[in-house]
């Protein structure tokens, strides 16, 4: 099994009053290469902190995180941001799509703000398309389902060809049927472009879809299904 990330004994303190709050406990994960990886667990126990982390847009109290290789744990401010913009997507669970855009300029607009090169229009075209959206692709978000405006943001959060997106909730708002859409979506570009997700997750109906799943209860793994292979540990 390739991996693509890696947390050793990660923890992260937050500053309270009368002392220091630890979200994370000590996380120790690994993110095969590719894969859907799921962090599960209920409302308030860690997982956005944790994605956060290992989406390096924070950095741990303590713990490593080694992302392709790289020990990213003491990167700076610089370093975590340029990493963000070329290896990285992220999806959220409020689409924030820029509402004047029409689908095609909403995933342009990220090719240029990642400094693309190559071809635009072929693949932002080509990206509406890996999400089944190409006959939307002058719609305005307004215009678009919750589940057509999730997929332009995933379209989106892939155009740069990021090795990883996170996406915090990406279901959240969307029903049980839109959700699967999007799981599916996410194992097609698995498949088609060898990109790996790792998304949160505290809907138990989306468990059997994870490749590797990590359930996390207050700042702690608890438990590691592994699915691939046939499901070996
Ligand atoms: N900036 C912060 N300051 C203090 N406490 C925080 C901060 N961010 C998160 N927490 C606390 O850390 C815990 C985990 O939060 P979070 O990672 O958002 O959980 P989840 O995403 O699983 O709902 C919660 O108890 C939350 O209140
Ligand atoms: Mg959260």
């Amino acid at each position: 099994m390739e991996e693509i990330l890696r947390t050793e004994d990660v923890k992260r303190a937050f500053p309270v009053a009368g002392g220091d709050f630890w979200a994370l406990k000590g996380i120790s994960i690994v993110v095969p290469k590719p894969s859907l990886t799921i962090l599960k667990g209920r409302s308030g126990s860690g997982k956005t902190t944790l994605l956060n982390i290992i989406g390096a847009l924070d950095a741990p109290t303590s713990g490593k995180v080694i992302f392709d290789g790289k020990d990213i744990s003491d990167a700076s401010d610089k370093e975590r941001e340029l990493l963000r913009r070329q290896e990285i997507g992220f999806i959220f669970q409020s689409v924030a799509l820029i509402p004047v855009m029409t689908a095609y300029e909403n995933v342009e607009f990220a090719l240029r703000l990642a400094g693309y090169n190559g071809d635009y229009k072929a693949r932002v075209m080509e990206c509406l398309k890996l999400v089944g959206l190409s006959k939307r692709a002058s719609h305005m978000p307004q215009e678009l389902s919750g589940g057509e405006q999730q997929r332009v943001a995933i379209a989106r959060a892939i155009a740069h060809k990021p090795k990883i997106i996170f996406a915090d909730e990406p279901t959240g708002e969307l029903d049980s049927a839109t959700s699967l859409q999007v799981i599916s979506i996410f194992k097609d570009l698995i498949e088609k472009e060898g990109i790996t997700f790792v998304m949160t997750t505290h809907d138990p109906k989306l468990m059997g879809y994870g490749d590797m799943v990590y359930e996390i209860l207050d700042g702690e793994v608890i438990s590691t299904t592994n699915n691939m292979n046939g499901g070996e540990n």
